[in-house]
């Protein structure tokens, strides 16, 4: 009997987790905002270095190189789309068509920052503010679909929104300063000010145009990637501490204005996907090589990219957790979006999960 019972159980709970599997994803759409963390295209067909649609990004991916993500396959946007229960990628704003739009847009582009200026030394990228703007256009032609303001409202309502933005603010602005101005007009913590200020603003910008499910990135150990190691050598940490403080700085407010916004905002639900404890804390996972790049890396295009002259990388992609010089290969992008969907420790998110976000 008790076996016989077991075995139904068994059976429900199949059944189940197919249909969490075949079903509807959890929320109707996605929108996608950040840098070249998540960007799958957008800047393609920029007049920029800070492109990655040429060998060997890409070498992983079901496409091939032309797709423009920077990591070998997968990128973490697309990892979250999956476990949301997407059956695709959601698609680049440079080519999404027609319908495709109502199940969200990825308006990831590579080197852009929350300042517009940030990344100018590349050559154009799409700014957090203009991919707000893009998101505008967007919800115009959602509405031309829909022809109902009150259902695109809705809809708008319903989807989960994405941010990665800040890395570039310090990576391609403050930390370069033969080119940008920055770090001699404001200390590290007044630039962490205005910047978690500007971020908010945006951030109350897209609460405006509906959003209300929306995990925030904060910025994570730039002092650890292997570009800054390389170029301004370790400390006792292995990283290059003073980096890694000023991101804290930025941290540290970016919560405190988190806290605000759900205070505030009238339905809002803003989290914060934490950067520094996913990629620290936890059990080890298959990696074995935390500090070196993948792929070779070119002394001629972008700054810490892969070499574009047809260079064969490492083949033990997965034991690696970077690809370049600042991007995660595909098997340490699938790891940081499974923790960011589902916390593994009580400091990945704050507060709370983006399955949390999602199924509730
Ligand atoms: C993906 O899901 C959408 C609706 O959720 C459906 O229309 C489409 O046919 C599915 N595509 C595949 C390849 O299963
Ligand atoms: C517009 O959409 C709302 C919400 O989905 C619905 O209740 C309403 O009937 C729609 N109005 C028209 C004119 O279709
Ligand atoms: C880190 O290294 C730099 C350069 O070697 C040095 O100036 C600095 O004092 C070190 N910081 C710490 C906290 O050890
Ligand atoms: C993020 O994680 C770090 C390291 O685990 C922790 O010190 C910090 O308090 C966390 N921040 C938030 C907002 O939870
Ligand atoms: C770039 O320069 C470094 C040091 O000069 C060298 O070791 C490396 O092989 C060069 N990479 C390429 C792709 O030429």
């Amino acid at each position: 009997m008790s076996s016989r019972r077991d075995h139904i159980v068994l059976m429900i709970s199949i059944f189940i987790m197919f249909s969490m599997v075949k079903g509807q994803p959890q929320v109707p759409c996605y929108f996608i905002f950040g840098d070249s963390i998540v960007d799958n295209g957008n800047n393609n067909n920029l007049i920029t270095t800070a492109k990655a649609n040429y060998f060997p990004y890409g070498i992983d991916f079901p496409n091939g190189p032309q797709n423009g993500r920077f990591t070998n396959g997968r990128n973490k946007a697309d990892f979250i789309a999956e476990l949301i229960g997407f059956n695709s990628s959601i698609p680049p704003h440079a080519t999404a068509r027609c319908n495709e739009i109502l199940r969200g847009v990825n308006y990831g582009s590579g080197v852009a920052g929350i300042r517009d200026e940030t990344g100018i030394r590349w050559g154009d990228r799409i700014s957090m503010n203009r991919q707000l703007l893009n998101h505008q256009d967007t919800i115009l032609r959602i509405n031309s679909i829909l022809r109902n303001i009150t259902a695109t409202r809705s809809l708008l309502n319903k989807c989960l929104y994405t941010v990665d933005m800040g890395n570039n603010d310090y990576l391609n602005n403050y930390l370069d300063s033969r080119f940008y101005l920055s770090s001699r007009m404001y200390t590290p913590d007044r630039f962490a000010t205005i910047l978690v200020q500007q971020f908010e603003g945006q951030l109350r910008r897209l609460h405006s145009y509906g959003a209300r499910k929306v995990a925030v990135s904060n910025i994570g150990l730039l002092g650890c990637l292997p570009e800054e190691t390389r170029t301004y050598g370790r400390n006792a940490s292995g990283c290059v501490d003073f980096i890694n403080n000023y991101v804290q700085l930025f941290n540290q407010k970016l919560k405190v204005s988190i806290d605000n916004l759900n205070t505030n905002l009238p339905n809002a639900r803003f989290i914060i996907s934490n950067q520094t404890s996913i990629s620290t804390g936890g059990p080890p996972i298959g990696f074995t090589v935390f500090d070196s790049p993948c792929c070779i890396i070119s002394n001629t295009t972008a700054k810490g990219q892969c070499s574009n002259n047809g260079q064969t990388p490492c083949s033990n992609r997965n034991q690696y957790v970077f690809f370049d010089n600042f991007h995660p290969t595909e098997a340490a992008n699938r790891a940081i979006a499974t923790r960011s969907y589902t916390a593994l420790l009580p400091t990945d998110s704050y507060p709370t999960d983006i399955k949390g976000l999602v199924q509730t």
